[in-house]
């Protein structure tokens, strides 16, 4: 089992990522410690194999038709316009293109490291975020009223024009040297 990484979701709560990996499976276990009552906790998270960085495969769009075009803007201020497709994942799509969009848990619901800030029209375009999404957007810094984790947010046609604003900060910090690399 490796150490897959290190959140720090406050200055009272220390996070910690373990990865089991098989060729059909991988489960995460998050280790949770509150320094104001020295308890820890942690649970398993079962996740798809196929979602998981390094085994999500980008592909361009096949047809005008298919093309979403987004931009990001980076932490630095600077836009960024992208060329994405309906279905992909926005963690993925901002990895193959270099932003810098962190996503520790390789979009496996259980960090706050993908935190984006959408466009007021377009975030009321998306899906609902379920319970433990909600419940990990808390933990992020820089909240706002239209953020969301970026690999729950999937290309649609009607997203055509997204702006997608990275937070000026993260809380994930590496233990085992593991940093993501663009596709
Ligand atoms: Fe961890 Fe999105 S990458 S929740």
């Amino acid at each position: 089992m490796a150490k897959l990484a290190s959140l720090c979701s406050s200055s009272s709560l220390i996070a910690q990522l373990y990865r089991l990996t098989t060729r059909s499976y991988h489960r995460l276990l998050v280790l949770q410690w509150n320094s104001l009552n020295g308890r820890q906790k942690g649970r398993w998270i079962n996740t798809n194999a196929p979602l998981l960085h390094g085994e999500y495969e980008m592909q361009d769009p096949t047809s005008p038709d298919e093309i979403v075009n987004v931009t990001f803007i980076t932490r630095d201020g600077e836009k960024k316009p992208i060329q994405g497709k309906i279905g992909d994942n926005i963690l993925y799509l901002a990895h193959r293109y270099g932003i810098e969009l962190e996503g520790a848990c390789e979009a496996s619901l259980a960090c706050s490291t993908c935190h984006v800030v959408v466009d007021d029209e377009n975030f009321d375009k998306l899906n609902e975020p379920d319970e433990k999404e909600d419940d990990l957007l808390d933990m992020a810094p820089l909240l706002t009223h239209t953020s969301r984790l970026g690999c729950q947010i999937t290309l649609t046609k009607e997203l055509e024009g997204m702006v997608l604003t990275l937070p000026k900060a993260t809380r994930n910090f590496y233990v085992d040297g593991h940093v993501p690399q663009p596709h």
